[in-house]
């Protein structure tokens, strides 16, 4: 699952006491333990080896470039939607032939910069976006290779209506049948040219059986395309492998392979490259979020934990009604959690709101969760953030957003400052006319 784990009821990370480690940084603060991402990162690698994927990791799920240069030491390439993640995909000196871009709104500047990069990949999601792209690289006398998103129109049913993207009526892609037309007319530019297929259809994805289906559909369109005469060298099948939000719930590496890899030998043996796209499988269980109870307080017959993250820090559960793990970092052994689920059974534990000091009232990290006694100045972990966290995080109500640590064995490096109050204003200090 990961390396945050309780020892003689104190929470460490690999080998740090995250009471000492708050200590030193403050709270809120994510931290990430470095055993955690590369093994998961490594167990899908092993997974999915017999077809020898490129795996390109999602940088929308956790940008830091520290932990995104780790990656690519261990091979990994990058998904990009943006100017700014293709940015920090350099700073992260990834292999730019590794880098696959999607995205239904690339601008121009980032097609330039794209280009100049000379990326894996373009994932087309659209004719006009095609010829844009296409006019683009002719301008700059260069070439690119792009790849079709197709909406195989498939969806699972536990993704969340937000995240959920393989159903038809989506904003993204193209649907199947109209991906023969769509190689029909532009499968013979030079400039841009059309040799894979992605697809993306959602996340997360809590079964190997939706990508099943949607691999099918993919597979049966590359032999018609090839006997057309347009010849697939590529297909990249997307992200949204789960993380474990709750103890055992998503399927393993091993799981999504056993089912997903006996479709793609024929394709892998043929000479196709298959792309992966996973982010929270790699980083959700590598990282948590830690904060201070500043009160308890009661409402009616509802307690409130108080703490200091909010919606600003981690919006997903706001956003999405997501699930998270919360538990104090220093129990009672009666109170050393065996298991992160929704439903905790034990002695002592009383319903809890957790709620962060954002003004709104939808600023709530937990709703009537179970937790252990907890005072002011405890501290409360919240679990699986790895993935969708400090990305994801804002200066609402002009917080400053978290430091972030890294964690390796004994070691703790500071891979983010925290904000202050001066980078808050600092882009409005540069008042110049227009
Ligand atoms: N590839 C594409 C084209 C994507 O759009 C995404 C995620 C991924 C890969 C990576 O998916 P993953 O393996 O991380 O599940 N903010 C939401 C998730 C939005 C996902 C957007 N696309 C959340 O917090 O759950």
């Amino acid at each position: 699952m990961d390396d945050f784990v309780y020892q003689d009821g104190q929470l460490h990370c690999e080998q740090v006491n995250l009471d000492d480690l708050v200590a030193r940084v403050g709270t809120p603060v994510y931290v990430y333990s470095q055993r955690t991402f590369q093994q998961h990162y490594d167990r899908m690698a092993e997974a999915f080896a017999p077809i020898d994927p490129l795996i390109c990791f999602s940088i929308k799920s956790c940008g830091n470039i520290q932990i995104c240069k780790m990656l690519a030491d261990r091979g990994a390439g990058m998904d990009v939607v943006s100017g700014g993640e293709l940015y920090r995909a350099q700073k992260s000196s990834v292999a730019m032939n590794k880098v696959v871009y999607a995205g239904v709104g690339k601008t121009d500047v980032e097609i330039r910069d794209a280009l100049a990069a000379k990326i894996g990949y373009f994932n087309i999601e659209s004719e006009a976006e095609f010829e844009n792209i296409a006019t683009i690289a002719k301008q700059m006398g260069t070439t690119a290779q792009a790849a079709l998103r197709v909406n195989p129109d498939v969806a699972d049913p536990k993704t969340h209506a937000k995240t959920t993207t393989g159903a038809k009526e989506t904003k993204f892609g193209v649907d199947l049948e109209r991906a023969i037309r769509f190689f029909e007319t532009y499968g013979h530019n030079q400039h841009l040219q059309l040799t894979a297929i992605h697809l993306h259809i959602g996340s997360p994805i809590y079964s190997a059986e939706p990508y099943v289906r949607a691999i099918k559909k993919a597979m049966i369109l590359i032999e018609d395309l090839r006997q057309k005469g347009f010849h697939v060298t590529a297909l990249d099948i997307g992200g949204g492998y789960a993380a474990d939000y709750e103890k055992g719930r998503s399927p393993s590496a091993a799981g999504y392979a056993k089912d997903i890899v006996p479709l793609l030998k024929g394709f892998h043996r043929d000479g196709g490259k298959i792309i992966l796209e996973p982010g929270r499988s790699i980083a959700g269980n590598a990282g948590v979020l830690l904060t201070r109870v500043l009160y308890l307080k009661f409402g009616g017959k509802k307690k409130f934990v108080i703490v200091d993250a909010g919606m600003s820090n981690l919006i997903r559960v706001a956003m999405y009604d997501s699930f998270h793990f919360i538990w104090p970092t220093n129990v009672v052994p009666a109170h050393v959690p065996t298991n992160r689920s929704q439903h905790m059974a034990m002695d002592g534990l009383e319903p809890c709101d957790v709620v962060g000091p954002i003004c709104e009232t939808g600023d709530l990290l937990a709703k009537q969760r179970p937790l252990p006694p907890v005072a002011r100045d405890d501290l409360l972990c919240i679990f699986t953030a790895g993935a969708y966290g400090m990305v994801m995080a804002s200066n609402y109500n002009a917080m400053p957003r978290p430091a972030e640590v890294m964690i390796s064995g004994h070691h703790a490096t500071i891979v983010r400052r925290r904000e202050t109050y001066e980078d808050l204003v600092s882009t409005e200090l540069e008042v110049q006319p227009i």
